[in-house]
């Protein structure tokens, strides 16, 4: 394997991999779900409540300063892991589906009714049901880019949907269900060649790709903490400074005022406009040191580690015969969706959660490409820099033992 990763020493960063579950040692392969956390982010949620948990932004006294400095520190750790040009374009949020439902709610005053919007065939429900509430709401018309068999979307499809009347595109950067790495740079800019604005949705892409928002040139891009190593409930929604002024609140309350009268109130600057309320302070700065946990590694021996996990896990899936995987793109991230004929998906993910091994089943939150292959669900493992081939070997046999039982 790879000597790019040190994996003995990456191991032990977390202490959750050298847990049992069912009296088996943990393989967990449901990382496109959440990921686990590495000791140096723990110590931090420890450290902020054993020593400066206070409010932030609000208070004269020390403590106050302190978290308020720490939590600043990691939006600007933030800015610079996505190379943002300003930190007032790093607005936190409580994760991805918040920060698409805070940019879909502004857009229901830029949009009219014969305006269109843009979604693919190949995304997560926290990116179609926001923009369909968003057209509900304005009258606005929700076209779809189709997928192709392999998983992957159909850009000349793309281009004629496009229109003058479009004005917001929609699109993963990485499909959760399937893993494929869809073609943002193509995306964006032909939506820009017709004046409509670009939202990434990087949840998936972010614990393996670095995103530069700059040299991409995206309006909107959004990412949770939760699958970067990081917390839950945490997330950054990026947005460039000119969308950031024109879109509206999308909550009131402390923090996102300028001057509060019964008459009328004016509203903070940036980011503060759209982080109404206490945000998740400890979460925010423990996000940043995930990032830097990250950095520290290297998104490239990170990508190229787990490339290798994932030719390996397929080779060996698919000598196991009958079975089919469904996201077969070159360019895919550490995910295996697969069915064998015949079997539901939750069977195989019940059995082998009783020897140890963590996958997801399901529809995973993606039913339109669940529709398009006419299937309920998959079996989903996905993999991250901490797994290991002899985790792959334990999860390819527990599969074949389930295959066994179930056949
Ligand atoms: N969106 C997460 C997943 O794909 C929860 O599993």
């Amino acid at each position: 394997m790879s000597h790019t990763i040190d994996i003995e020493k990456i191991r032990a960063d977390f202490p959750i991999l050298s847990r049992k579950v069912n009296g088996h040692p943990l393989v967990y392969l449901d990382n496109a779900a959440t990921s686990q956390t590495p000791k140096v982010v723990i110590d931090a949620i420890v450290e902020y409540y054993e020593s400066y948990n206070a409010n932030i932004h609000r208070g004269v006294h020390s403590l106050s300063q302190e978290a308020t400095d720490a939590y600043e520190e990691a939006r600007e750790t933030l800015r610079a892991h996505f190379n943002a040009a300003k930190k007032e374009e790093i607005i936190f949020t409580s994760g991805t589906t918040h920060g698409i439902n805070l940019v879909a709610s502004g857009f229901a005053s830029v949009l009219t009714a014969k305006d269109e919007v843009i979604v693919s065939a190949l995304e997560h429900h926290s990116n179609i049901v926001p923009w369909q509430m968003l057209c509900e709401k304005t009258g606005a018309t929700l076209k779809v880019i189709p997928m192709t068999e392999s998983g992957e979307l159909d850009l000349e499809a793309y281009e004629e949907l496009l229109s003058e009347n479009t004005k917001l595109v929609f699109v993963n950067h990485v499909s959760n269900a399937l893993g494929t790495v869809n073609n943002i740079e193509k995306i964006i800019t032909k939506a820009h060649q017709k004046g409509a604005a670009v939202l990434i949705d990087g949840a998936q892409a972010a614990p393996h790709i670095k995103a530069d928002v700059q040299a991409l040139d995206v309006d909107f891009y959004v990412v949770s903490g939760h699958k970067m190593c990081g917390p839950t409930g945490v997330g950054v929604l990026y947005g460039k400074e000119d969308w950031l002024n024109k879109l509206p609140p999308y909550q009131g309350g402390g923090e996102m005022i300028d001057q509060v009268t019964f008459e009328k109130t004016t509203y903070a600057g940036l980011p503060h406009k759209f982080e109404a309320g206490t945000p998740n302070i400890c979460g925010g700065i423990a996000f940043g040191k995930a990032i830097d946990y990250l950095n520290e590694i290297g998104f490239d021996h990170i990508a190229a580690y787990e490339h290798e996990l994932l030719t390996y896990a397929t080779e060996q899936l698919l000598a196991l015969g009958d079975l089919k995987i469904y996201g077969t793109s070159s360019e895919k991230t550490a995910v295996i969706s697969f069915n064998f004929e015949g079997i539901h998906p939750y069977d195989i993910g019940t059995i082998i959660d009783k020897l140890g091994i963590a996958v997801r089943t399901g529809h995973h939150c993606a039913q339109p490409i669940m529709d398009f292959y006419k299937i309920p669900g998959t079996v989903r493992a996905s993999f991250s820099f901490y797994n290991t081939k002899e985790e792959i070997d334990a999860f390819v046999q527990a599969v074949k033992r389930a295959k066994i039982m179930l056949s």
